[in-house]
């Protein structure tokens, strides 16, 4: 007997009402495809990201890991964002965090979780960039400040790979935007940050940290 067979279930009325909506659908997807925008999102299982952004498939090339970070070591993430920009070119880098980050919680204390306590570690260094301001909150604040911030630094990250500085250089067209959505509502709220060259990124950044103290 086959196992899960409920998923299998859901997957057979999904494709059929997928059929009914537009015969031709995965015939033109299986073809090609040609999204728009590139997400790269947290792990988690409530964040799924062609729903609440309210796309199909084949109109978001997504990218998921713990606490949404981008390190620029991780080969898995640079492989992505370099197929994403340089073959799909996508238009939009959309960094996409969350409040109540499992994540980001972990960064926060000094227990050991074992293995993910080493991706972390790049969260802490985040932690300890901004200790002065993160130490003066209140517990709530200060979870809320740092899930926020830690898209910030992410969309940093981004903005400095290689692949980005590359596509600003040669002329195309890409915008690195920060996103962080609440479990709480399902609402997205746009950090004010949206990067389209080299030259904005200090600035734009500067400007977006200190906007969200506010
Ligand atoms: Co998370």
């Amino acid at each position: 007997m086959r196992k899960l067979k409920h998923l299998f279930e859901n997957n057979r009325a999904w494709a059929e009402r997928m059929t009914a909506h537009d015969p031709t659908f995965f015939q033109k997807l299986s073809s090609q495809q040609s999204p728009e925008y590139l997400w790269i999102g947290c792990a988690d299982s409530r964040v799924p990201a062609n729903e609440i952004i309210g796309l199909l498939p084949g109109e978001v090339f997504v990218h998921r890991n713990i606490a949404n970070a981008v390190i620029h070591t991780d080969l898995n993430c640079l492989s992505v964002i370099q197929y994403g920009v340089e073959v799909l070119k996508v238009k939009h880098i959309i960094v996409c965090g969350h409040y109540g980050c499992g994540g980001v919680r972990a960064a926060m204390q000094n227990q050991e979780y074992g293995l993910i306590d080493n991706w972390l570690r790049h969260l802490k260094d985040i932690y300890q960039r901004h200790s002065e301001v993160l130490d003066s909150l209140d517990d709530a604040a200060r979870f809320e400040h740092f899930c926020e911030l830690n898209v910030i630094e992410q969309v940093y990250n981004v903005c400095h790979t290689t692949i980005v500085q590359g596509a600003w250089r040669r002329g195309q067209a890409l915008a690195v935007h920060g996103w962080i959505y609440g479990l709480g509502d399902g609402l997205l709220q746009d950090l004010n940050l949206c990067i389209t060259s080299a030259d904005d990124i200090q600035a734009l950044y500067r400007m977006a940290v200190q906007s969200s103290l506010l």
